[in-house]
């Protein structure tokens, strides 16, 4: 049996707000994110799914939720969501209520598994006993099936200090799992507000830019970067192979302000 080539498509980071015109850093978000859903829609070869990897609210309010839900229906498009530290899971599982959170899907040979770092009231990632478990569980019920896997907080350091110090706190017990097994073929992230691409634990880690604004690389402290919004896709094939890489809208947003100290 041959399975065709999947597409999905990452976006991260929405932060949208209670209101439709919200801005963070000068940014309307919820104007960037439906820019980016634009640019999704319009491409030839659309997705069959869009994973939407935490962040999605700036506030963790129903009316974002409900916002984003909106906007991103309009592409009439399978999507998911996973959590981030920026949202209540309690109001985003309420909130998002047209697709549930879906920890494992099933793309012919392929597996896309998703993973909750989000730890409520802090701002770093963790991974809970129950995620690990779920993940070793899955990668030892199918070892032959090619395996991605998207959560939030990235694992590694992606060379913002200030960031760095967010990373997946427990990731060492991440990267004993995925050395026991071969079939992870990537690992996607949010959080960073940027594209970043390492080797680890024998798989691939990619980060994403935001659909809002993105943090300056390789700065030690907060900082807004003029990189426009951006999102990825992603080729799974039927080989096993898989192929990545990001898209960014022309032009940075009209009002960033790069002043914003945190956020
Ligand atoms: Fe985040």
């Amino acid at each position: 049996m041959t399975f065709p080539l999947r597409r999905l498509i990452q976006i991260t980071d929405p932060h949208v707000g209670p209101a439709r015109d919200y801005r963070l850093a000068g940014v309307e978000t919820l104007e960037t994110l439906r820019q980016v859903l634009a640019e999704i829609g319009s491409s030839p070869a659309l997705p069959e799914i869009i994973c939407a990897t935490g962040d999605i609210a700036a506030d963790g309010s129903a009316a974002a939720y409900r916002l984003f839900t909106q906007q991103i229906q309009f592409l009439e498009l399978p999507y998911q969501w996973l959590p981030g530290n920026h949202d209540d899971k309690q109001v985003i599982r309420e909130g998002i209520t047209a697709t549930p959170y879906w920890p494992l899907l099933e793309l012919g040979a392929w597996r896309v598994l998703s993973l909750d770092t989000a730890v409520p009231g802090a701002v770093g990632g963790r991974l809970a006993g129950e995620e690990l478990d779920f993940l070793a569980h899955q990668l030892e019920r199918e070892p032959e099936a090619p395996t991605v896997v998207f959560m939030h907080h990235p694992p590694v350091p992606v060379g913002c200090a200030w960031l760095d110090a967010q990373r997946v706190a427990n990731a060492a017990e991440l990267e004993a799992i995925l050395r026991r097994h071969h079939n992870v073929r990537a690992l996607f992230t949010g959080h960073v507000h940027q594209e970043f691409q390492a080797h680890w634990a024998g798989t691939e880690v990619y980060t994403t830019p935001a659909t809002c604004f993105q943090f300056r690389p390789q700065s030690a402290d907060f900082a807004i970067d003029r990189q426009p919004p951006g999102y990825r896709w992603i080729e799974l094939h039927p080989d096993g192979r898989l192929v990545t890489g990001c898209r960014y809208l022309e032009q940075p947003p009209l009002h960033l302000d790069q002043r914003l100290a945190r956020y």
